[in-house]
């Protein structure tokens, strides 16, 4: 059993806040009888909101390593290939996320759109830590630019922390901007030669082979959703 806001939120209605409101409005009914606050009820039950019913799907959590050379897309764009055809489930699930065509590493797919959005909005400062592979060392010079902060289309890139050695970095940031990974490096005149993400919030890519992918277990669900919630400005 769980709250009804909560059912609704995971559906993709609304917000929990927005959803509670339904409730509170007498908009939403479980099984023909309008909600209450507080109510809670199955995900087998008969929801309705302004008398439309609502299709309450088994969440899915997964975590894949994403190979080199898959998109990151849910269509197939030009004959490549996707994520999606790794990934073979029942429901449907989606990338939370991207990652370019050769980053490897972290994806999350769900069917959860509340968490997919907790985890992608600027707002919810989401970490993300990457190893990068260098073509050259990166030098105490480098780092001290890096950890001032590098202007990328008049914006800093804030590191959270870095740590390098020889021509190795792994690095946490907030970002989401496209590519910002590669484009900081190359801002110092570096290429990355294998970029991987190690770790998304409080998931960590672990010892997961390229192209395999696990469901995520109870613990770790409860870990990203509820230190997001109610934490939106600090770093996860
Ligand atoms: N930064 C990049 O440059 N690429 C990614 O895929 C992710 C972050």
């Amino acid at each position: 059993m769980e709250r009804v806001q909560k059912i609704l939120a995971q559906a993709g209605i609304d917000s929990r806040r927005k959803c509670e409101e339904l409730i509170k409005a007498g908009k939403v009914t479980v099984n023909g009888i309008i909600a209450k606050l507080g109510d809670k009820a199955k995900t087998t039950d008969t929801i309705t909101v302004y008398g439309k019913p609502v299709n309450i799907e088994h969440k899915i959590y997964l975590a894949l390593n994403k190979p080199r050379g898959v998109v990151t897309t849910v269509s197939e764009e030009h004959g490549m290939k996707t994520v999606m055809d790794i990934v073979k489930t029942k429901e449907r699930v989606y990338p939370v996320g991207r990652l370019d065509k050769n980053t490897e590493g972290l994806l999350i797919l769900t069917n959860d759109g509340e968490l997919a959005n907790l985890l992608t909005h600027p707002r919810y400062n989401v970490e993300k830590e990457y190893l990068a592979v260098l073509d050259k060392t990166l030098t105490e010079k480098m780092l001290e630019r890096l950890q001032k902060g590098i202007m990328i289309d008049d914006k800093p890139v804030k590191i959270n922390k870095i740590n390098a050695f020889q021509n190795k970095a792994t690095l946490v940031i907030h970002e989401g901007r496209k590519h910002i990974v590669r484009r900081l490096f190359e801002e110092l005149g570096l290429y990355v030669k294998q970029l991987v993400r190690l770790r998304v919030a409080t998931l960590s890519l672990g010892t997961l082979k390229p192209g395999a992918y696990r469901p995520l277990t109870q613990r770790e669900i409860e870990s990203l959703t509820s230190r997001l919630r109610g934490r939106h400005s600090k770093p996860l």
